[in-house]
């Protein structure tokens, strides 16, 4: 199967809070890999927890462009990738090639029956999940019994700096909420899985300016905000205000930090 399939079902039909976020990764997806740094050093470290995959059917959940898709087609594995977007899944196709199936389809609702895939990973996805313990039972549910589920996602903490300095601009929320480690532990309880390893780390990138980062973000497709229509950047005038509340925390380097909690899991299943 090398085609990208559009699901029809009705029980696939995408709220409308997906809807957004699959337009806002879909327009990025030619943008993506230029603004990506971050997320790809996640994925690094995540693949480093892959230590066999020749031979073996995986599944890439929330695939992007296909950063750890081609990857772990390199080490031999055979991929299927499903993503929100059909325009990332077609950056995955135009990166891996034929021999990867391209599934559009939602993490919360994975189309494919138990049992079918010997791992599953997902790299920086599931923080757009609404319940994290769903795309949880949903990989445990299609991942062999003693095949291993990997994945990363955000944690609270995740870019403090920059929810920090739009409080001192206006009263909107301009940051997504992310889950405390102990609500991502609580989402593992309730997705019943077997933890092998579950790390919480502080990445920081250096930008030279909030606007520099704000554009990163966009260029990547993070636009979404849960309470918040899409209202671009912001104007020249909240701009200013904000590099002003964020040049508070300029390093002696002369650059400013963002910072980013990042949670790595990997779950041998049952
Ligand atoms: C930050 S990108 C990460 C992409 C890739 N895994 C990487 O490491 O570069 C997040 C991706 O997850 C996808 N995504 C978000 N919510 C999803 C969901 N509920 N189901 C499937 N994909 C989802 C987005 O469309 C986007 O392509």
């Amino acid at each position: 199967m090398s085609a990208i399939l559009k699901l029809d079902n009705p029980g696939s039909v995408l709220a409308d809070s997906k809807k957004a976020i699959a337009k806002a990764f879909g327009r990025a997806a030619g943008t993506y890999d230029r603004c990506a740094a971050f997320q790809r050093d996640v994925a690094d470290r995540l693949l480093n927890h892959v230590t066999a995959a020749r031979g073996l059917y995986g599944l890439d959940v929330g695939c992007g462009t296909g950063y750890c898709t081609e990857r772990l087609v390199n080490q031999g594995a055979t991929m299927t990738a499903l993503d929100l977007s059909s325009e990332m899944l077609l950056k995955t196709k135009a990166r891996c090639g034929a021999e990867v199936t391209a599934i559009t389809g939602d993490a919360e609702a994975l189309p494919f029956k138990e049992n079918s895939f010997d791992f599953a990973l997902s790299s920086l996805a599931l923080q757009w999940c609404e319940d994290l313990s769903l795309p949880l039972s949903e990989m445990k549910r299609v991942v062999k019994p003693g095949g291993k589920i990997y994945f990363s996602t955000l944690a609270d903490g995740s870019l403090w700096e920059l929810s920090e300095a739009w409080k001192a601009v206006d009263s909107d929320q301009h940051v997504n909420h992310f889950l405390t480690p102990s609500q991502i532990n609580i989402a593992l309880a309730q997705a019943g899985v077997n933890l092998d390893t579950l790390d919480f780390s502080d990445i920081v990138t250096l930008y030279a300016s909030a606007l520099e980062l704000m554009r990163d973000l966009k260029g990547i497709g993070a636009t979404h905000i849960e309470t918040r229509q899409n209202r671009g950047l912001g104007g020249r005038e909240q701009i200013r205000a904000l590099e002003s509340a964020y040049r508070k925390n300029i390093l002696e380097c002369g650059r400013l930090p963002a910072t980013y909690h990042v949670c790595i899991g990997v779950i041998t299943n049952e």
